[in-house]
């Protein structure tokens, strides 16, 4: 039995103990919620190749108590199954929509070719099977998947279609970090919502202002559940975080503004943990980070959203430490970042009124057009080297994803220096607060990946409502 084996035997009583099972009446906490964690989904092998059937269905879900609001979700009432993958091997992620309407399911961060992808090309029809197979062809990362239905992609993910992906490689298996999902290794799907006033439904309905400035909701939840309770070992705890709201930029904070390490971004692990005592993450953003509870036993800390005053969870620490992981001082070597040859412009704006799906038809533009599925912004081949100059002269945030491939953040507003430590690894997210601009260099790998002009890979804002409404563009790789 392996290590990550052992992990998912054990994961089983510690969902129990989560589910709000409290065995030991003394500790319980009235009124509060377990935090729930999403089942940890290994695949099944069939014929060499690993599968994983997800059924993404209509369903209910509890927010309030005593209250059942409908939802969406992917094997789960809300949100979807965590996917283990490992690097090398061959999977096939096979999708059942069973909704009353076409969506589509995006692997968010990971390289796989455009047909793959998951995007507007790759619809799924109700009552069809669609799957992504591929082989992992990279390292060790926390990525996520969500809905990509042109023009609705952001009511999709705001009903609850959103599961992560965990990639494991030798990397992370031989690092000594805290990797017991579920009980020192937690995922964290960050959000916000509103609810219809019954509560019985999310309530999406932004208004021309907040598709602009970023609908965000009065209840903050962390993986579907209202300031939930997590009870954490007294030891090294490691959160995989994941900004899953349609546009709300998240400032974190533990609640006595003690340090953490983050020690992985988007798409892998940093070259060493990245002090810290505040982390940004723009929607779509993931971050990995290791807070030390050791000293902490008996008493509890929250996690906490400073932008908007809110909070996400509450860390009860009740347990003793079982086990000795320490934080590695070294985590991994990144590539060099490449040369470009090439350097492209991509200006963020508004293209006035128009065909848009939300908000009375706000056009959002990159370069002045707005989202054509039929067109293609961008070829590249294999092994192209390119920086990428994204342009917010606008007054409201931005971010600019790029699907396929992963790159590096190499200056801020023409300033290298302006770039933060935990900014230099891989990443696929990156955010443009208003009026600014970020250099990103680009490296397409030359391993055989590539996405047609049938299934080309997308580039776009996402802060959904932005993307949904135009803000969003096509690539291919030859
Ligand atoms: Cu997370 Cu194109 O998306
Ligand atoms: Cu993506
Ligand atoms: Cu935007």
């Amino acid at each position: 039995m392996n290590r990550r084996e052992f992990i998912a035997l054990s994961s089983i009583g510690a969902a129990y103990l989560l589910s709000g099972c409290a065995q030991d009446g003394a500790t319980a906490t009235t009124g509060s919620k377990a935090l729930p964690i999403p089942a940890l989904e290994k695949g099944v092998m069939r014929n060499g190749v690993r599968h994983f059937d997800l059924t993404i269905k209509a369903a209910t879900h509890s927010f309030f108590d005593g209250i059942q609001t409908t939802t969406w979700g992917i094997n789960a009432d809300y949100l979807g199954s965590t996917l283990l993958l490992r690097k090398g091997e061959e999977v096939s992620i096979n999708y059942t929509n069973t909704l009353p309407e076409a969506t589509t399911m995006h692997g968010h961060g990971m390289h796989v070719p455009g047909k793959m992808d998951g995007t507007a090309h790759q619809p799924i029809a109700p009552q069809t099977t669609w799957s992504s197979r591929f082989k992992v062809m990279q390292g060790a990362c926390t990525n996520w998947y969500h809905p990509h239905y042109l023009g609705k992609t952001a009511s999709h993910v705001y009903q609850g279609l959103a599961g992560m992906i965990i990639i494991e490689d030798n990397v992370s298996r031989s690092l000594d970090l805290p990797n017991r999902y579920g009980i020192d290794d937690i995922p964290l799907v960050l959000q916000d919502r509103f609810f219809s006033s019954d509560k019985r439904s999310l309530l999406y309905d932004p208004s021309r202002m907040q598709v602009m400035r970023g609908y965000t909701g009065n209840t903050f939840i962390a993986n579907g559940a209202i300031e939930p309770v997590f009870d954490a070992e007294a030891g090294l705890l490691r959160m995989r975080l994941l900004n899953g709201s349609n546009s709300t930029v998240y400032t974190l904070q533990f609640s006595d503004s003690r340090a953490f390490d983050q020690i992985a971004t988007d798409n892998g692990f940093l070259e060493t943990p990245v002090r810290m005592n505040s982390l940004t993450l723009s929607p779509g953003e993931r971050a990995e980070i290791v807070v030390d509870l050791s000293g902490d036993l008996g008493s509890s800390l929250a996690l906490l959203e400073t932008r908007h005053g809110k909070t996400f969870l509450h860390l009860r620490i009740n347990k003793e430490q079982t086990t000795t992981a320490s934080l590695p001082t070294s985590l991994t070597a990144l590539d060099p970042i490449p040369t470009p040859t090439k350097t492209r412009t991509f200006t963020l704006g508004m293209g006035g009124m128009g065909n848009g799906m939300q908000g009375g038809g706000m056009k959002f533009t990159i370069n002045g057009k707005s989202m054509d599925p039929k067109r293609i912004d961008v070829a590249l081949s294999q092994g192209d080297v390119e920086t990428w100059e994204i342009i917010n002269p606008m007054m409201v945030d931005h971010n600019f994803h790029i699907h396929g491939t992963h790159f590096r953040v190499v200056s801020r507003n023409d300033d290298p220096s302006a770039v933060s430590e935990n900014e230099k690894g891989y990443k696929d997210t990156v955010y443009i607060p208003a009026n600014e601009r970020v250099k990103i260099v680009v490296a397409i790998p030359n391993d055989g990946i590539t996405a047609d002009s049938a299934n080309p890979y997308m580039f776009h804002c996402h802060f959904l409502e932005h993307e949904d409404n135009g803000m969003m563009g096509q690539y291919t790789v030859s």
